[in-house]
């Protein structure tokens, strides 16, 4: 029996190892969230039973069909790996019901029903192999349980779900090994963490995976915040999860999604402000009907994984989180965004200088040295007062992959960075 915390000394008890079951997460700034249940089959988004109000009886109907081909998911950690991710996050059970898995609780799952497979097996199997973290998305609200809307204002009903999401999530976390993160999604309709029974589950949650994370959205803050759709930089550990096209978590047809899916340049920028901001960003796929990975994100992704491979310093690792996204501690010069460890400055340039020349304000010490972060090459420079200025470089970008190409600026101790302001003839080359 579990010796159950009130919120206060609940919230004191995880904060005392976050930040050792949280290093990984810190330092891993890329991941993959897989979108994958029998709304895949609809290619009309994840929400279809309710947007077109299908009839349960209806809807199950797409149990009999679902069909993912074998080997899905080792395709899309194949991917994730390419692409430079370092953990998975998949939708186990979304708002439909349906379990990925084996389930004794929910006899609705993709065992009894479809491909008869333990699709969060294969997708655990899979994150192993390409040595990925492993996060499992589980929905609290459900649409097809008889009491996930009853359970609002029926106090049996609401006991009874309770005990049905904990003993979903306890399959889950008791039968699949080491798990990292248990992402929870839409608390509807209770709108407390007192009405979801979150204090209670979340530390049986624990008592079974000790080193997990767990997010915000079981109505108790956890360990990181996750905004959804932009990505906003915050105080706290955050993850921003967005969609590959700004339509559908779900799959949605990929030759007309093509247009509006991201583009490797776009993908960096996000990366970018995750960086910059001490975040994560968990990008999205919607697979296919059969499990396949959606073709607009293949190339882009391919392309992102070749970038970071050789720019792997101004990404990855513990990083300077800039608080204040107007007044960024490390700046650029207005076409370039900026991330830093602490020593080195990276600019990561969007727009190349066509003449080979770079001026940056706000720094108040030389660099040690400015390369290419790519091959090391060293980069002329002078420092004048508070600028530095980078001389003959090439008038192309040096990347090959999506033209944005990295300067680490190296200095001795930490950098010293002053915002320039609005009114540079004030400080009339002197410094500030
Ligand atoms: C939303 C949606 C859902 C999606 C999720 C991802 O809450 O309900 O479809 O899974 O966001 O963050």
């Amino acid at each position: 029996m579990l010796n159950l915390l009130c919120k206060q000394d609940y919230v004191r008890e995880i904060e005392k190892t976050r930040d050792s079951r949280m290093k990984w997460w810190r330092e891993a700034r890329f991941g993959m969230f897989v979108h994958y249940g029998l709304y895949s089959q609809s290619g009309r988004n994840e929400w279809l039973m309710v947007h077109e109000n299908i009839p349960t009886k209806e809807y199950e109907k797409l149990a009999d069909t679902f069909n993912p081909k074998a080997g899905a998911p080792r395709e899309w950690a194949a991917l994730a790996k390419k692409a430079g991710m370092k953990y998975m996050v998949l939708t186990t059970r979304h708002h439909e019901g349906f379990s990925l898995w084996d389930s004794k609780v929910n006899p609705y799952n993709s065992v009894n029903y479809g491909p008869k497979r333990d699709i969060v097996r294969e997708f655990v199997d899979a994150c192993r192999e390409f040595d990925l973290k492993i996060g499992f998305y589980s929905s609290l609200m459900d649409w097809h349980h008889p009491d996930g809307w009853k359970c609002a204002f029926d106090s049996a009903a609401r006991t009874r779900f309770n005990k049905y999401i904990k003993d979903l999530n306890t399959e889950l976390l008791s039968n699949y090994g080491k798990i990292d993160i248990l992402w929870y999604d839409v608390s509807a309709p209770m709108e407390s963490f007192e009405g979801w029974n979150s204090l209670e589950m979340n530390q049986h949650m624990r008592a079974l995976q000790p080193d997990i994370i767990i997010n915000n959205r079981s109505q108790l803050p956890e360990d990181f915040s996750t905004p959804e759709e932009h990505i906003t930089a915050s105080d706290i550990d955050w993850e921003a999860c967005m969609t590959f096209n700004g339509i559908s978590w779900g799959y949605v047809d990929s030759a007309q999604a093509v247009n509006y899916a991201y583009s490797s340049q776009q993908i960096i920028k996000m990366i970018n402000t995750c960086s910059n901001g001490g975040g994560n960003l968990l990008l999205n796929i919607g697979p296919t009907p059969d499990g396949s990975v959606p073709e607009d994100a293949v190339e882009p992704l391919t392309a992102v994984g070749k970038w970071l491979s050789e720019n792997k310093k101004a990404v990855y690792g513990k990083l300077v989180r800039n608080k204040n996204r107007h007044n960024p501690p490390f700046g650029g010069n207005g076409v370039c965004g900026s991330s830093s460890d602490g020593k080195s400055v990276y600019l990561w340039n969007w727009i190349w200088p066509a003449d080979g020349c770079m001026g940056i304000g706000g720094y108040m010490k030389a660099p040690k040295a400015v390369r290419f972060l790519k091959d090391g090459t060293p980069i002329e420079f002078e420092h004048k007062d508070h600028r530095i200025l980078l001389k003959n470089m090439p008038s192309k970008p040096l990347d090959t992959h999506a033209g944005i190409t990295v300067i680490e600026l190296e200095f001795d101790t930490a950098p010293e960075y002053v915002f320039a302001s609005y009114y540079p003839q004030l400080h009339g080359g002197k410094t500030f």
